[in-house]
């Protein structure tokens, strides 16, 4: 007797008709026709059938904070920053954990099974922190949260932050963070990475740090990050997010630069969502892109992994934790157009970032954990195109959300009455 099967789904692998039986919190067989009996039983009538979506950079202490105190009227990221200055002074413990807790509730529902946030550690209370692990407890049972100690104000740059940043892992903070480019100097930038670089070795953490996200060309922390991962030791635990500067960069530099993040190991998470909209804003026309170069990073073996970042926040009024959004616009901006980049851009929102994170028992093999999300869509490609409904959401074995699935009604004179968004998809494709 199995606590659920999931009859006649399509896998992210491209094969259709499987039944996916799980017990006891795992994935127990992947097959066709699975007659034994169970607890629930859910027909997924050939849609998709994939692993949780995985968010590996986003803020959750700022999140859905959006007009506390007051609007980003001007919806840049100046205004944003000043703005975080104030709702940080104002915000107490509880406050923080409420808003992150309706977020979470959110994320389950568009099917996040795993989300890493960077959580501010330039404050002297560390309130982000003590409510972001009051948040990790509540949700384990749902949600994968890892988090990143980020002196956001600059480790060096602030001369509290490096003694918060410490306390904050001392307390059971997952991740090493940092933002080099916001130190005083490229200077102060690389001793900045090789600072905490050495803390994350010393502890035995993973690093993930805010870098390069600037339109500077010259801005390359991303390039001593590599080197102190090397130096450390730190091969395939290191990241560097948003990396935007890598856009503006001298081609001739940046094919040096890319083999040796190959080779020392270091992961990338871009974040289309929130770099398409606040980089190169001192452009005038032709107006640069915000997102680094995703398709020579993965052509390299690096890994890549699309990041929300945020969701009605100072910086950001949109969002509404759609890892596939994110896929949207980031197939998009990095033209990801042929069928198997855009196939690509989904795993980049599950398979890639849970490699990132270093989820275990991530995926759809026997064995794996019984987490899976049934989408409104045929296939990857058409996941992404459709931005697809969650049908069901699924964690350890039991459903934890559940949608109807959206059609629509037509009322036209001599027409056919009922439509089904998927129903326009490539019957060839095996993408
Ligand atoms: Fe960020």
């Amino acid at each position: 007797m199995f606590d659920l099967i999931v009859k006649n789904a399509a896998l992210p692998n491209g094969r259709t008709g499987l039944d996916i039986a799980c017990k006891g919190g795992t994935i127990a067989a992947v097959e066709p026709g699975i007659s034994a009996e169970a607890r629930e039983v859910i027909d997924a009538a050939g849609y998709l059938v994939s692993p949780p979506f995985v968010d590996p950079h986003f803020h959750m202490d700022a999140t859905l904070s959006l007009g506390t105190p007051r609007m980003n009227v001007s919806g840049t990221l100046l205004e944003g920053i000043s703005l975080w200055g104030e709702l940080k002074t104002q915000q107490g413990i509880d406050d923080i954990i409420d808003r992150a807790l309706r977020y979470c509730d959110l994320a389950v529902s568009m099917g996040i099974g795993a989300i890493r946030s960077h959580v501010d550690t330039c404050d002297a209370d560390l309130k982000g922190v003590q409510a972001l692990l009051e948040v990790r407890a509540q949700v384990r049972d749902y949600i994968d949260l890892q988090l990143v100690a980020f002196p956001q104000d600059g480790v060096l740059r602030d001369p509290e932050a490096l003694q918060t940043t410490l306390r904050a892992l001392d307390m059971g903070v997952d991740v090493v963070g940092g933002i080099p480019h916001f130190e005083r100097t490229m200077a102060d930038g690389a001793q900045s990475v090789r600072l905490l670089c050495e803390i994350a070795a010393e502890r035995g953490l993973m690093v993930d740090m805010h870098c390069d996200e600037s339109d500077d060309p010259l801005s390359r922390h991303i390039e001593t990050l590599a080197y102190e991962t090397q130096r450390l030791g730190l091969q395939g635990r290191v990241t560097g997010s948003h990396l935007t500067s890598m856009h503006s960069m001298d081609n001739y530099y940046v094919s040096k630069l890319i083999p040796l993040m190959a080779e020392a190991g270091v992961n990338s998470i871009p974040n289309p969502l929130i770099n398409i909209m606040l980089q190169g804003r001192h452009d005038t026309y032709p107006k640069r892109r915000g997102q680094t170069r995703v398709r020579e990073l993965r052509d390299a073996g690096i890994p890549v992994g699309f990041g929300s970042d945020c969701v009605m926040d100072p910086w950001y009024s949109m969002g509404r934790a759609d890892m596939l959004d994110v896929a949207f616009m980031g197939l998009h901006v990095g033209q990801l157009s042929s069928r198997a980049d855009m196939a690509w851009c989904f795993d980049a929102v599950t398979e890639n970032s849970a490699r990132i994170m270093g989820l275990e028992g991530y995926g759809l093999d026997t064995g794996c954990a019984a987490d899976l999300v049934v989408l409104q869509a045929r296939d990857k490609i058409e996941a992404i195109r459709l931005r697809a409904h969650r049908l069901a959401v699924v964690r350890k074995g039991n459903v934890i959300a559940r949608n109807a699935p959206v059609v629509t009604d037509l009322a036209l004179r001599g027409r056919p009455a009922t439509l089904d968004p998927a129903a326009y998809a490539p019957t060839t494709d095996t993408a």
